[in-house]
């Protein structure tokens, strides 16, 4: 299959705008055709297809090769489609709509039965979430129909935050990319189950767990986020994730520790690569050395996670030492995907 990428550059124009755009109205009407288009949302790339069609749904576990036990986010342009999609939007649902939609949250509700059944790996329950990137939200109100994306990556990779990740990952495996630029979050959306009494955090991501809190009170965190003896309750967070190809530890230790293991494993023969922040990029010796954003400005952490992964892999890195960071607000989701990323390694 040969894959269309068109560029879409002119991001200040307005949805309506984009919505007449010819790359958006023939990227909408080829998903609504069962196609697979892949497009930027505010935290990482998407790759979509129409939630009402189970084989244009099952192209995209096969184009990403991901695990079909793994149900995915549909995407809606309009708040108000939240209603023929999902049942049961309670006031503290509503709450965190107004609050945080357009954005990266995603509600996990029970659903109305008319969505493909390999959307929602057969559970009956549903993620949902309106994007903030103009781009997606034109193709999303232009197809008129839900389209539910996981991340553009093949599984098992660092979720794309730019169209050449999704190129090349992709290529040639799905019919159109939109090419929006960089993504700007740079990590996923978070994930909130909605339908119990009190809600639960199911994956830390652009929304902290602080802003939703302000929002409805008293958030629980699912125990098989920290607990690695716990199932976690979101089933694609029990997958080793978010994975350079080379051997990553995460290093709680001082940066005199850091470079220990460093010189240790460079002892070895082995090619090592080091995953630090601005302020000590100076500090270390190793093969590879990628600042990851500025410590003191965490939202820059979390932009440019990804694409620092992907670098290692790029670059042929054998073993990573990643530095820690503190478990709250953005650096959760940090913390979150780079345990994920080393495997649960810490030292
Ligand atoms: O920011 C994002 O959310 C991106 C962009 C493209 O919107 N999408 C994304 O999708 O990260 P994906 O498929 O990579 O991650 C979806 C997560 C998985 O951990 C999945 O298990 C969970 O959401 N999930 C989906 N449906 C669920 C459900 N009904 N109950 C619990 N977890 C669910
Ligand atoms: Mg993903």
């Amino acid at each position: 299959m040969e894959t269309k990428r068109y560029i879409i550059d002119d991001i200040n124009l307005s949805i309506e705008q984009l919505r007449r755009k010819i790359e958006i109205t023939e990227a909408a009407s080829r998903l609504r055709a069962g196609d697979l288009v892949a497009f930027p949302t505010e935290t990482v790339y998407g790759l979509g297809a129409v939630v009402t069609s189970e084989e244009a749904i099952a192209r995209i576990f096969e184009a990403k090769g991901r695990p079909s036990d793994n149900p995915l986010i549909i995407h809606i342009g309009k708040k108000e489609q939240i209603y023929e999609w999902a049942q049961l939007v309670s006031k503290q649902a509503e709450r965190l709509i107004d609050a945080f939609w357009p954005g990266p949250l995603t509600l996990v509700l029970p659903h109305r039965d008319h969505i493909a059944k390999n959307v929602t790996a057969g559970l009956p329950t549903v993620a949902i979430r309106m994007p903030a990137h103009p781009i997606a939200l034109a193709l999303l109100q232009e197809t008129g129909i839900p389209v539910a994306a996981p991340s553009a990556n093949r599984s098992g990779k660092p979720s794309p935050t730019s169209a050449s990740h999704v190129w090349d990952d992709l290529q040639g495996r799905i019919d159109i990319l939109l090419d929006g630029g960089r993504s700007g979050i740079g990590v996923e959306s978070t994930v909130i189950d909605m339908t119990g009494e009190v809600p639960v955090l199911l994956r830390p991501g652009g929304i902290t767990l602080a802003q939703l809190e302000g929002v409805v009170g008293k958030v629980e965190t699912d125990p098989g986020l920290i607990n690695d003896s716990q199932t976690p309750r979101s089933p694609g967070m029990k997958y080793r994730h978010y994975a350079p190809s080379g051997e990553m530890t995460i290093v709680s230790g001082n940066g005199e520790f850091l470079q220990d293991l460093v010189d240790q494993a460079r002892a070895e023969g082995k090619k090592t690569g080091i995953l630090t922040t601005s302020e000590n990029v100076d500090k270390y010796r190793a093969d590879v050395i990628i600042p990851c954003g500025d410590r003191k400005e965490p939202v820059t952490v979390a932009k440019h996670l990804y694409a620092s992964l992907r670098q290692f892999d790029d670059r042929g890195v054998e073993v990573i030492f990643a530095e820690s960071f503190p478990e709250t607000g953005v650096f959760h989701s940090v913390m979150n995907r780079l345990r994920k990323a080393a495997n649960g390694k810490i030292v």
